[in-house]
């Protein structure tokens, strides 16, 4: 092997270890610190829907771990609605917009966290 080649072979299996493994396993860890401070105030520690301003609100603010509802939700529409809020969807503008608050990569991360919460679990689509 050419020390050029070798070289391509330690870039790439680093940037695959360094960046791209760590990167994944952040996201969740982020995605739930992030839902615990912006979305259980509504959604609830668990996401069942029952956060402390649940109470008054009708609609009730979804019930995450309802996997035969959310795991019929695109990435898409989960994007749309995190982003731009309830109304946007059709849905109570209750669910505020998060866009201008969560970076576009923080909403990702905060769907990856919803998408382990669902029971029976989210599999994604192949
Ligand atoms: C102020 C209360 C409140 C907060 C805070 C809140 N939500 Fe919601 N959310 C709601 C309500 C109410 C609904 C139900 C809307 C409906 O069914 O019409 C909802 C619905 C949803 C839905 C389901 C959308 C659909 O198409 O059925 C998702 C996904 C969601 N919220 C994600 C989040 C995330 C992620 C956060 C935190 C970044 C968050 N919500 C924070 C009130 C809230």
């Amino acid at each position: 092997m050419s020390t050029l080649r070798r070289w391509w072979l330690v870039a790439v299996v680093g940037l695959g270890l360094g960046w791209g493994w760590p990167l994944q396993a952040a996201d969740l860890e982020a995605g739930k610190a992030l839902y615990q401070q912006y979305c259980s105030t509504c959604h609830g520690p668990e996401g069942k829907g029952n956060g402390p301003a649940a109470a008054a609100m009708q609609p009730k603010p979804r019930d995450h771990t309802d996997g035969r509802y959310m795991n019929a939700l695109s990435d898409a529409h989960l994007f749309k609605v995190i982003s731009q809020g309830g109304a946007a969807v059709g849905k109570s503008p209750l669910m505020p917009a998060w866009q201008g608050v969560l970076t576009p990569q923080q909403i990702r991360d905060v769907m990856a966290y919803l998408r382990t919460l669902a029971v029976p679990p989210y599999r994604p689509s192949p």
